[in-house]
Protein backbone atom coordinates (compact mmCIF):
# COMPACT_ATOMS: atom_id res chain seq x y z
CA UNK A 1 0.00 0.00 0.00
CA UNK A 2 1.25 3.51 -0.50
CA UNK A 3 0.04 6.17 2.01
CA UNK A 4 0.48 9.69 1.17
CA UNK A 5 1.56 12.67 4.06
CA UNK A 6 0.93 16.18 2.44
CA UNK A 7 2.59 19.16 4.40
CA UNK A 8 0.28 22.14 2.89
CA UNK A 9 -3.02 23.28 3.75
CA UNK A 10 -6.02 21.39 3.31
CA UNK A 11 -7.94 23.93 2.17
CA UNK A 12 -6.33 22.25 -1.45
CA UNK A 13 -6.46 18.84 -2.03
CA UNK A 14 -5.69 18.47 -5.13
CA UNK A 15 -3.54 15.47 -4.92
CA UNK A 16 -6.58 13.23 -4.38
CA UNK A 17 -9.24 12.51 -7.27
CA UNK A 18 -13.04 12.77 -6.61
CA UNK A 19 -14.73 10.73 -4.55
CA UNK A 20 -11.27 8.80 -3.80
CA UNK A 21 -11.72 8.68 -0.42
CA UNK A 22 -13.63 6.39 2.01
CA UNK A 23 -13.59 7.76 5.62
CA UNK A 24 -12.38 11.36 7.10
CA UNK A 25 -11.28 10.79 10.79
CA UNK A 26 -9.94 14.21 12.10
CA UNK A 27 -10.10 16.93 14.60
CA UNK A 28 -9.54 20.60 13.40
CA UNK A 29 -6.99 22.65 14.91
CA UNK A 30 -8.62 24.46 18.16
CA UNK A 31 -9.37 27.45 17.04
CA UNK A 32 -6.95 30.12 19.01
CA UNK A 33 -6.99 27.46 21.94
CA UNK A 34 -5.08 29.45 24.83
CA UNK A 35 -2.83 26.00 25.62
CA UNK A 36 -1.84 25.29 21.85
CA UNK A 37 -3.02 27.39 19.31
CA UNK A 38 -2.49 30.91 20.76
CA UNK A 39 -3.04 33.56 18.02
CA UNK A 40 -2.64 31.07 15.53
CA UNK A 41 -6.13 32.78 13.42
CA UNK A 42 -6.76 36.21 12.82
CA UNK A 43 -10.07 36.03 13.87
CA UNK A 44 -12.80 33.58 14.25
CA UNK A 45 -14.28 34.44 11.03
CA UNK A 46 -11.14 33.10 9.29
CA UNK A 47 -11.29 30.34 11.34
CA UNK A 48 -15.00 28.96 10.25
CA UNK A 49 -13.51 30.42 6.55
CA UNK A 50 -11.04 27.66 6.70
CA UNK A 51 -13.41 24.98 7.98
CA UNK A 52 -15.87 25.62 5.21
CA UNK A 53 -13.26 25.77 2.66
CA UNK A 54 -11.56 22.56 3.82
CA UNK A 55 -15.16 20.87 4.24
CA UNK A 56 -16.05 21.50 0.19
CA UNK A 57 -12.91 19.61 -0.14
CA UNK A 58 -13.86 16.89 1.73
CA UNK A 59 -17.39 16.95 -0.24
CA UNK A 60 -15.26 16.41 -3.48
CA UNK A 61 -12.84 13.77 -2.44
CA UNK A 62 -15.34 11.47 -0.37
CA UNK A 63 -16.89 8.60 -1.89
CA UNK A 64 -20.90 8.84 -2.09
CA UNK A 65 -22.56 7.74 0.97
CA UNK A 66 -19.55 7.75 2.88
CA UNK A 67 -18.26 9.41 6.74
CA UNK A 68 -16.68 12.44 8.22
CA UNK A 69 -15.73 12.49 11.76
CA UNK A 70 -14.62 14.94 13.48
CA UNK A 71 -13.27 15.65 17.28
CA UNK A 72 -13.88 18.87 18.41
CA UNK A 73 -15.04 21.40 21.24
CA UNK A 74 -16.25 24.95 21.75
CA UNK A 75 -13.35 26.77 22.89
CA UNK A 76 -13.16 29.43 25.54
CA UNK A 77 -10.47 32.00 24.65
CA UNK A 78 -9.99 35.31 26.98
CA UNK A 79 -13.32 34.65 28.62
CA UNK A 80 -15.32 34.63 25.36
CA UNK A 81 -16.78 31.28 24.45
CA UNK A 82 -16.67 30.00 20.36
CA UNK A 83 -19.63 27.94 19.43
CA UNK A 84 -17.13 25.99 17.14
CA UNK A 85 -19.63 22.40 17.52
CA UNK A 86 -22.61 24.16 16.52
CA UNK A 87 -20.57 26.31 13.38
CA UNK A 88 -19.39 23.50 12.18
CA UNK A 89 -22.99 21.14 12.17
CA UNK A 90 -24.05 24.19 10.01
CA UNK A 91 -21.21 24.03 8.09
CA UNK A 92 -21.16 20.57 6.73
CA UNK A 93 -24.81 20.73 6.79
CA UNK A 94 -25.14 23.85 4.00
CA UNK A 95 -22.77 22.01 1.91
CA UNK A 96 -25.25 19.06 1.88
CA UNK A 97 -24.14 16.65 4.43
CA UNK A 98 -26.19 14.84 6.16
CA UNK A 99 -25.83 15.42 10.17
CA UNK A 100 -25.69 11.77 11.50
CA UNK A 101 -24.48 11.96 14.94
CA UNK A 102 -22.84 13.51 17.52
CA UNK A 103 -21.32 11.02 20.44
CA UNK A 104 -19.56 12.60 23.46
CA UNK A 105 -16.21 11.22 24.53
CA UNK A 106 -15.33 11.92 28.17
CA UNK A 107 -12.19 12.22 29.56
CA UNK A 108 -11.40 10.99 33.30
CA UNK A 109 -12.00 13.46 36.04
CA UNK A 110 -8.00 13.84 36.41
CA UNK A 111 -7.06 14.46 33.10
CA UNK A 112 -8.26 18.23 32.58
CA UNK A 113 -5.60 20.38 31.06
CA UNK A 114 -7.69 23.76 30.45
CA UNK A 115 -7.75 25.80 33.83
CA UNK A 116 -10.27 24.16 36.76
CA UNK A 117 -13.27 26.68 36.84
CA UNK A 118 -14.96 25.23 38.90
CA UNK A 119 -12.29 26.88 41.64
CA UNK A 120 -14.57 29.95 41.56
CA UNK A 121 -17.30 28.37 43.52
CA UNK A 122 -14.78 27.30 45.83
CA UNK A 123 -13.34 30.43 46.29
CA UNK A 124 -17.25 31.95 46.38
CA UNK A 125 -19.67 29.56 47.93
CA UNK A 126 -23.17 32.02 46.41
CA UNK A 127 -25.11 31.43 43.47
CA UNK A 128 -23.78 33.05 40.26
CA UNK A 129 -20.49 31.76 40.69
CA UNK A 130 -21.02 28.23 38.60
CA UNK A 131 -18.20 27.50 36.19
CA UNK A 132 -17.85 23.84 35.58
CA UNK A 133 -14.91 22.06 34.42
CA UNK A 134 -14.99 20.78 30.89
CA UNK A 135 -14.63 17.36 30.51
CA UNK A 136 -15.76 16.25 27.57
CA UNK A 137 -15.40 16.48 23.50
CA UNK A 138 -17.76 16.48 20.65
CA UNK A 139 -17.43 13.42 17.99
CA UNK A 140 -19.25 14.93 14.81
CA UNK A 141 -20.72 11.97 12.48
CA UNK A 142 -21.53 13.31 9.11
CA UNK A 143 -22.45 11.42 6.22
CA UNK A 144 -21.95 12.04 2.52
CA UNK A 145 -25.31 11.10 1.09
CA UNK A 146 -26.91 7.59 1.41
CA UNK A 147 -24.46 4.28 1.37
CA UNK A 148 -25.14 1.86 -0.87
CA UNK A 149 -24.62 -1.35 1.00
CA UNK A 150 -25.30 -3.78 -1.79
CA UNK A 151 -22.27 -1.93 -3.29
CA UNK A 152 -20.07 -4.27 -0.47
CA UNK A 153 -19.12 -7.99 -1.43
CA UNK A 154 -19.69 -10.93 1.00
CA UNK A 155 -15.97 -11.22 1.32
CA UNK A 156 -15.32 -7.44 2.30
CA UNK A 157 -18.06 -7.69 4.77
CA UNK A 158 -16.37 -10.99 6.25
CA UNK A 159 -13.26 -9.14 6.30
CA UNK A 160 -13.73 -6.08 8.30
CA UNK A 161 -16.70 -7.83 10.49
CA UNK A 162 -16.78 -5.96 13.93
CA UNK A 163 -16.26 -7.70 17.12
CA UNK A 164 -19.27 -7.75 19.19
CA UNK A 165 -18.30 -8.72 21.97
CA UNK A 166 -15.85 -5.89 22.32
CA UNK A 167 -18.73 -3.94 21.04
CA UNK A 168 -20.70 -4.68 23.95
CA UNK A 169 -18.31 -5.31 26.73
CA UNK A 170 -16.61 -1.39 25.94
CA UNK A 171 -20.20 -0.26 25.61
CA UNK A 172 -19.57 1.22 21.91
CA UNK A 173 -23.03 1.32 21.40
CA UNK A 174 -23.45 4.22 23.32
CA UNK A 175 -23.60 7.60 22.32
CA UNK A 176 -20.76 8.10 24.91
CA UNK A 177 -17.70 6.76 25.06
CA UNK A 178 -15.66 6.96 27.97
CA UNK A 179 -11.71 7.31 26.97
CA UNK A 180 -8.73 8.72 28.56
CA UNK A 181 -7.13 11.28 26.41
CA UNK A 182 -3.69 11.82 25.77
CA UNK A 183 -1.99 14.50 28.27
CA UNK A 184 0.98 16.67 25.98
CA UNK A 185 3.10 17.05 28.52
CA UNK A 186 6.86 16.52 29.42
CA UNK A 187 8.87 14.76 26.56
CA UNK A 188 5.91 13.34 24.93
CA UNK A 189 6.11 13.14 21.24
CA UNK A 190 2.49 14.79 20.69
CA UNK A 191 3.53 17.71 23.14
CA UNK A 192 2.06 20.83 21.73
CA UNK A 193 0.07 19.64 19.01
CA UNK A 194 -3.35 18.71 20.84
CA UNK A 195 -3.68 15.04 19.41
CA UNK A 196 -6.32 12.52 20.34
CA UNK A 197 -5.90 8.84 22.00
CA UNK A 198 -5.99 5.86 19.12
CA UNK A 199 -8.65 4.71 20.48
CA UNK A 200 -10.76 6.95 19.30
CA UNK A 201 -9.96 6.56 14.90
CA UNK A 202 -9.52 3.15 16.30
CA UNK A 203 -13.37 2.70 16.78
CA UNK A 204 -13.98 5.09 14.19
CA UNK A 205 -12.17 3.56 11.30
CA UNK A 206 -13.83 -0.16 12.85
CA UNK A 207 -17.16 1.00 12.66
CA UNK A 208 -16.63 2.59 9.06
CA UNK A 209 -14.53 1.32 6.95
CA UNK A 210 -13.43 -1.47 4.96
CA UNK A 211 -10.40 -3.12 5.24
CA UNK A 212 -8.21 -1.83 2.24
CA UNK A 213 -10.00 1.41 1.67
CA UNK A 214 -8.51 5.06 2.12
CA UNK A 215 -8.89 7.44 5.21
CA UNK A 216 -8.06 10.43 4.67
CA UNK A 217 -7.00 13.13 8.16
CA UNK A 218 -7.11 16.77 6.70
CA UNK A 219 -5.41 18.10 9.99
CA UNK A 220 -3.02 15.16 10.40
CA UNK A 221 -0.89 16.54 14.05
CA UNK A 222 1.23 13.83 14.97
CA UNK A 223 -0.52 11.46 12.73
CA UNK A 224 -2.74 9.11 15.11
CA UNK A 225 -5.23 8.65 12.72
CA UNK A 226 -2.77 7.57 9.70
CA UNK A 227 -0.56 5.39 12.42
CA UNK A 228 -4.18 3.68 13.07
CA UNK A 229 -4.89 3.61 10.16
CA UNK A 230 -2.46 1.38 8.84
CA UNK A 231 -2.44 -1.03 11.58
CA UNK A 232 -6.28 -1.63 10.48
CA UNK A 233 -5.03 -2.51 6.94
CA UNK A 234 -6.39 0.80 5.24
CA UNK A 235 -4.76 3.02 2.93
CA UNK A 236 -3.86 6.50 4.65
CA UNK A 237 -3.78 10.24 3.57
CA UNK A 238 -2.66 13.07 5.52
CA UNK A 239 -2.66 16.98 5.38
CA UNK A 240 -0.44 18.78 8.03
CA UNK A 241 0.43 22.61 7.82
CA UNK A 242 3.14 22.65 9.82
CA UNK A 243 6.09 20.82 8.08
CA UNK A 244 7.89 21.37 11.36
CA UNK A 245 5.73 18.02 12.30
CA UNK A 246 7.28 16.33 9.73
CA UNK A 247 9.92 14.26 12.34
CA UNK A 248 6.50 13.55 14.69
CA UNK A 249 4.63 11.98 11.98
CA UNK A 250 7.80 9.45 10.38
CA UNK A 251 8.60 8.58 14.76
CA UNK A 252 4.96 7.74 15.26
CA UNK A 253 4.38 5.88 11.96
CA UNK A 254 7.93 4.17 12.33
CA UNK A 255 8.61 5.88 8.70
CA UNK A 256 12.40 6.34 9.70
CA UNK A 257 13.11 3.08 11.43
CA UNK A 258 14.31 -0.25 10.00
CA UNK A 259 12.12 -1.88 11.95
CA UNK A 260 8.55 -0.23 10.85
CA UNK A 261 5.67 -1.74 12.13
CA UNK A 262 4.55 -2.45 8.36
CA UNK A 263 7.32 -3.16 6.25
CA UNK A 264 4.55 -3.33 3.47
CA UNK A 265 3.86 0.27 3.19
CA UNK A 266 5.49 2.41 1.47
CA UNK A 267 5.25 6.34 2.24
CA UNK A 268 5.17 9.25 -0.16
CA UNK A 269 5.79 12.22 1.82
CA UNK A 270 4.97 16.02 -0.12
CA UNK A 271 6.11 19.03 1.25
CA UNK A 272 4.06 21.85 -0.58
CA UNK A 273 5.33 25.63 -1.11
CA UNK A 274 2.06 26.50 0.86
CA UNK A 275 3.55 24.43 4.46
CA UNK A 276 4.33 26.68 7.13
CA UNK A 277 6.62 26.45 10.43
CA UNK A 278 4.54 26.76 13.57
CA UNK A 279 5.26 24.59 16.03
CA UNK A 280 8.61 26.23 17.71
CA UNK A 281 6.43 29.69 17.59
CA UNK A 282 3.13 28.31 19.16
CA UNK A 283 5.40 26.85 21.72
CA UNK A 284 7.13 30.00 22.32
CA UNK A 285 3.71 31.75 22.62
CA UNK A 286 2.22 29.20 25.32
CA UNK A 287 5.29 29.53 27.39
CA UNK A 288 5.03 33.75 27.27
CA UNK A 289 0.92 32.91 28.53
CA UNK A 290 1.77 30.59 31.22
CA UNK A 291 4.77 33.28 32.61
CA UNK A 292 1.63 35.86 32.63
CA UNK A 293 -0.58 33.86 34.36
C1 LIG B 1 -5.88 19.24 16.85
S1 LIG B 1 -4.49 19.00 15.82
C2 LIG B 1 -4.67 17.38 15.23
C3 LIG B 1 -4.07 16.37 16.14
C4 LIG B 1 -4.15 14.95 15.63
N1 LIG B 1 -5.52 14.43 15.67
C5 LIG B 1 -3.24 14.02 16.44
O1 LIG B 1 -3.71 13.06 17.04
O2 LIG B 1 -2.03 14.31 16.49
C6 LIG B 1 -4.86 19.99 14.40
C7 LIG B 1 -3.72 20.13 13.40
O3 LIG B 1 -4.20 20.87 12.27
C8 LIG B 1 -3.11 21.56 11.72
N2 LIG B 1 -3.61 22.59 10.79
C9 LIG B 1 -4.02 23.85 11.06
N3 LIG B 1 -4.41 24.47 9.93
C10 LIG B 1 -4.27 23.57 8.91
C11 LIG B 1 -4.49 23.60 7.50
N4 LIG B 1 -4.96 24.70 6.90
N5 LIG B 1 -4.22 22.50 6.77
C12 LIG B 1 -3.73 21.37 7.36
N6 LIG B 1 -3.48 21.29 8.69
C13 LIG B 1 -3.74 22.37 9.46
C14 LIG B 1 -2.38 22.09 12.96
O4 LIG B 1 -1.05 22.46 12.66
C15 LIG B 1 -2.50 20.89 13.93
O5 LIG B 1 -1.38 20.08 13.86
Amino acid sequence: MVHKIIFGSSRDMKELEDDSVHLVVTSPPYFNAPFDYPDLFESYESFLELMREVAQELKRVLAKGRIVAYVCDDMLVDGRRYPIVADLIKIFIELGFKYRDRITWVKPEGYIRTSRRSGVLIQHPYPMYYYPDNIQESILVFQNGDFDYKSVSKEMKEESKIDLEQTQREKWYLNVWNITNVLPVGNRLEKGIAAFPEEIPNRLIRLFSYKGETVLDPFMGSGTTLKVAVELGRECVGYEIDQELLEVVQQKLGVTQERGFDPLSEYEIVIRDDARRLRTELQRRVGRRQEHE
